[in-house]
């Protein structure tokens, strides 16, 4: 448990969980927000033991965007510095250094958006709905879609997001390729621990080398690509786990890993 106030941190074993939590405003991230979730995901980047982080939202929301009210209020200035702060906020969130589920169960709007795809894999129930609305408000997304959402799902679907802002349903998010799966509302959190069960009894280490080489490779050119996976690669044939994993496999039983 946590003594944030408008997020929980809960620890279960090798899972975090980080729930935002303004359910009667669905989860729209104001300064306070972001600035917990960032203090939030700093921490998790040092947690020992951690494999695997899940995002999601209390209620009947995941998030509804950033908070509309805060921001009528706010000075160019201001705005400026709330930017900065979305920004910093979902770069913490991507720099966790293992997988990191984004559990959408109900509406992923703006900025909830924009969590949701700083995370690495996005689960929706099937209520769950997305949309870049920012543009009906007569600014664009600012927390990272313009960029982001474009690596996710190419720049043909992004920008129609981003121009239109329309809301599309959780199927429509599954063909484009934002949402992993679409999931019963019903059976959604059991999904959700079954998921987050598998990645975590996977190698540790090989969790946190396949994470960072993974983005890194968005970045580089396929030589150097390659190259960063050949040095990870290697890295790990140093490790314990790596002996402890092959010699499970020909025991035919499970590997005990244990991040070594
Ligand atoms: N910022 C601030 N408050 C928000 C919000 C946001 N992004 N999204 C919802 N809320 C608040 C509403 O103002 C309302 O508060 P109130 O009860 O004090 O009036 C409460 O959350 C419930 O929202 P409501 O609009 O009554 O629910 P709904 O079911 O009728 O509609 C949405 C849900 C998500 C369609 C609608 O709230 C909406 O369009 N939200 C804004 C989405 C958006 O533009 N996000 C991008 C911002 S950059």
């Amino acid at each position: 448990m946590s003594d944030y106030q408008t997020i929980e941190v809960t620890h279960d074993g090798p899972r975090s969980t980080i729930q935002v939590q303004r359910p009667d405003k669905l989860n729209a991230l104001n300064t306070t927000v972001l600035e917990e979730l960032e203090a939030a995901a700093l921490d998790l980047q040092t947690r020992d033991g951690l494999r695997v982080v899940v995002v999601e939202g209390e209620g009947r929301a995941f998030v509804a965007g950033a908070d509309i009210a805060s921001m009528a209020e706010m000075s160019a200035e201001q705005g400026r510095a709330f930017l900065r702060q979305g920004h910093d906020t979902m770069n913490a969130i991507e720099s966790i250094p293992v997988p990191t589920v984004a559990a959408v169960d109900g509406f992923a709007l703006g900025g909830g958006l924009e969590l949701a795809i700083a995370c690495d894999l996005i689960v929706a129930s099937d209520r769950a709905a997305f949309g870049a609305p920012e543009v009906k408000l007569g600014i664009i997304p600012g927390f990272g879609g313009t960029q982001r959402l474009r690596r996710m799902i190419g720049a043909h679907r992004a920008r129609h997001l981003v121009f239109t802002g329309e809301r599309i349903d959780a199927e429509t998010a599954a063909d484009y390729g934002l949402v992993l799966e679409v999931v019963d509302a019903d059976d959604f959190s059991g999904h959700i621990d079954s998921l987050a069960s598998s990645i975590e009894s996977r190698g540790p280490l090989a969790l946190k080398a396949a994470k960072r080489v993974m983005h890194q490779g968005q970045d580089l050119d396929l030589d150097e690509g390659l190259s960063a996976e050949r040095q990870a690669f290697a890295d790990l044939f140093e490790t314990e786990d790596r002996l402890k994993g092959m010699e499970a496999f020909l025991d035919r039983r499970d590997p005990n890993f244990n991040g070594e």
